[in-house]
C-alpha cells in the first residue's frame, strides 16, 4: 500500500490534494501532517474539522520550542530580510523537517505539500524534504491548478471547504510574525486599511521594556525569567498593545517576484532592537562591522530556507564566539508606534566613563596632547592624492638624510 504525508493545514489548496493524491498520483492512503510554530488555537480547530469531514488521520506535532531556539539564534544574529524578521522564512525548514519525520515514521513512500509554484514555500520545504529519500510531490504546482478549479473541484466532490473561502487576505501567522498579503494589498500604492492588523493596536500610550539577555539570548523581561515561548508570545502581546512592530515591504522573492507583505512582529521588534543595543556596547568597532556582514549572509540563507547549511553552521559559529559578551540589559522605549532604546548596561562594556569623559586629564596614560601626532598623519594620503590629482608638484625628497616624513609635514 501506497502512502504519502501531505502537510496539511485545512485550507482550500492542502484540502483539495487529498483526492488528487489518490486520484491523479495513485496513493492508497494520505495522511494530514500539521505542525504547531505558534497559529492560532482557531487555525488548528478547523484542521481538524476539516480532516474529520475528509476522513484524514491528521498528525499534529508541537515545534514551537525548536522554532523558538531559531527566533533566538536569529536575535543573535541581528536577522532581518528587507526590514521583515524573517517569521515565515525560520518557520519553514522546522515545519519541514516535523513532517518529514512524521512521514519517515509512519512507514511513507512520499511527502506532499499544497504550495504554488510562484512563492518561497515550495523552495524551503523541498530544500529540506530533497535530502531523504521519499519522493517529493507539489500537486497544486505540478497540476497547474488555479484557486477557480480548486473552488468548482471542491463543491463537484462535495469536499469540506467554506464557501468564499478564508477571507480578504492571506495570513500565514506563527510567534514570530503574522504576515498578510493579498487582496487590494497586492496594490503597491494602495494603504492597508487598520482591520488588516491583529496583533498591534493604533499606537497609544508609552512604556519601557527592559531585556536582560545572557550571552545574546533573551532570558527575562522586566526582570522576570521567562522560557522562550512565552516570552515571544508575552511581548507579543504587551509591546504590540502600544503599536509597534508593523512592516510594509516591497519584497524581493526567491524566484525574483516583487511583491508587497505587510508583516506585525512586536516581540521580534522588541528583542532585536534590545540585542543589538547591548552589542553596540559591548563588542568592537571590528567586531560590530565585520558582523554586519556575517548578518546579511545569514539573513539571506534564511530567507532561502538553507538554515541546515554548512554555511550557516560557520556563520552560527562566528556569531556565537561574539555573543559570549552580550549579557547584561537593554531597555526600550515603545512609544508612538515607535520603539527605541534608552539604556543599555553590561559588565562586558567596551566603556570606560572615565575616559571617555571631557573633564577628566590625563586617565590611563590619555593625555590630549599625544593625539597632535595621530592627527599630522590623519588623511595624510588623501591629502596626497588630491595634490597628485591637482597637478601641485610633490615634496622633494631631502638629500641631507632627514628624511621624507619631514618634508610632507612641511607642505601641509
Ligand atoms: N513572503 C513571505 C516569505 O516568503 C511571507 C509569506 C507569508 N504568506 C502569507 N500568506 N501571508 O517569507
Amino acid at each position: 500500500m501506497a502512502t504519502v504525508a501531505l502537510a496539511f493545514s485545512g485550507g482550500l489548496d492542502t484540502t483539495v490534494c487529498v483526492p488528487l493524491l489518490k486520484e491523479e498520483y495513485g496513493y492508497d492512503e494520505v495522511i494530514g501532517v500539521n505542525v504547531d510554530v505558534g497559529q492560532p488555537t482557531e487555525e488548528f480547530d478547523e484542521a481538524e474539522e476539516t480532516a474529520d469531514a475528509l476522513g484524514l488521520d491528521l498528525h499534529v506535532v508541537d515545534a514551537k520550542e525548536e522554532f523558538a531556539d531559531l527566533c533566538y539564534d536569529a536575535v543573535k544574529t541581528n536577522a532581518t530580510y528587507q526590514g521583515y524578521p524573517l517569521g515565515t522564512a525560520l518557520a519553514r525548514p522546522v515545519i519541514a523537517e516535523a513532517i518529514l519525520g512524521v512521514a519517515e515514521e509512519q512507514g511513507c513512500d512520499a511527502i506532499a505539500h499544497g504550495c504554488t509554484g510562484k512563492g518561497n514555500d515550495q523552495l524551503r520545504f523541498e530544500a529540506v524534504w530533497r535530502g531523504s529519500d521519499l519522493e517529493v510531490i507539489a500537486p497544486v504546482r505540478e497540476l497547474g491548478l488555479t484557486r477557480e478549479w480548486e473552488i468548482d473541484y471542491a463543491a463537484e466532490k462535495d469536499l469540506p471547504v467554506e464557501a468564499g473561502d478564508g477571507g480578504v487576505w492571506s495570513i500565514d501567522e506563527n510567534i514570530w510574525s503574522r504576515a498578510v498579503e493579498g487582496g487590494k494589498l497586492e496594490d503597491p500604492s494602495y494603504e492597508p486599511p487598520e482591520d488588516i492588523y491583529e496583533w498591534t493596536a493604533g499606537p497609544e500610550g508609552e512604556t519601557t521594556i527592559e531585556v536582560t539577555f545572557e550571552e545574546g539570548v533573551p532570558v527575562a523581561i522586566d526582570g522576570e525569567a521567562m522560557d522562550p515561548v512565552p516570552l515571544i508570545q508575552y511581548l507579543n502581546k504587551y509591546a504590540g498593545g502600544y503599536g509597534i512592530g508593523r512592516t510594509d515591504v516591497m519584497e524581493d522573492r526567491m524566484l525574483g517576484l516583487k511583491v508587497r507583505e505587510n508583516y506585525e512582529h512586536p516581540a521580534a521588534t522588541v528583542l532585536l532592537t534590545a540585542h543589538q543595543a547591548l552589542e553596540d556596547l559591548v563588542l568592537t568597532k571590528n567586531e560590530r562591522s565585520f558582523k554586519k556582514g556575517i548578518e546579511q549572509e545569514w539573513s539571506e540563507k534564511a530567507y532561502q530556507g538553507l538554515v541546515f547549511a554548512p554555511v550557516v553552521d560557520a556563520l552560527d559559529a562566528f556569531v556565537d564566539e561574539t555573543q559570549d559578551v552580550v549579557t547584561g540589559t537593554a531597555t526600550v522605549k515603545v512609544s508612538g508606534g515607535n520603539c527605541r532604546v534608552v539604556a543599555r548596561d553590561s559588565e562586558y562594556a567596551v566603556y570606560s566613563e572615565e575616559m571617555a569623559s571631557f573633564n577628566t586629564e590625563d586617565v590611563a596614560g590619555i593625555a590630549q596632547e599625544d593625539a597632535t601626532g595621530v592627527a599630522k598623519y590623519h588623511g595624510l594620503q588623501e591629502r596626497l592624492a588630491n595634490d597628485v590629482k591637482a597637478g601641485v608638484e610633490k615634496p622633494e625628497l631631502a638629500t641631507d638624510g632627514s628624511g621624507a616624513a619631514d618634508e610632507i609635514d612641511d607642505e601641509n
